[in-house]
């Protein structure tokens, strides 16, 4: 991890893609947008669709929250990724985003607030 004027910047890595500093407590879906990666967000991060989803390979986000694991239970999905409008980054994380505009033809959706 980096510092930056006494900031933490922890790296954000996605395999055979990139990998960026961002601020540290920077809300994963918007790292990914900022720097690049066309990660779904189309309910603009009100954890309802599902589709801001990323399978963390390396780093922790802290144990899934309520509001992920009742988003996973309403789309019949297992709970082993997180929800990328959910979470923040605090340390170094290998993530893959699991929808994206490009393998999808979607649009991204809304900007999920900070
Ligand atoms: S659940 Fe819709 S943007 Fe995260």
């Amino acid at each position: 991890m980096d510092t930056k004027g006494g900031i933490k910047l922890p790296k954000v890595t996605i395999p055979n893609v990139d990998s960026f500093d961002v601020e540290e407590g920077t809300k994963l879906v918007l790292a990914l947008e900022d720097n690049g990666v066309d990660v779904l967000h189309r309910c603009g991060g009100k954890a309802k669709c599902t589709t801001c989803r990323v399978e963390v390979i390396e780093g922790n986000f802290g144990p899934l929250t309520d509001i992920e694991k009742d988003a996973f239970k309403r789309k019949g999905l297992d709970d082993s990724s997180r929800l990328s409008c959910q979470v923040r980054v605090h340390e170094d994380v290998t993530v893959l985003p699991l929808k994206t505009a490009s393998s999808t033809g979607l649009d991204p959706g809304p900007r999920p607030e900070k």
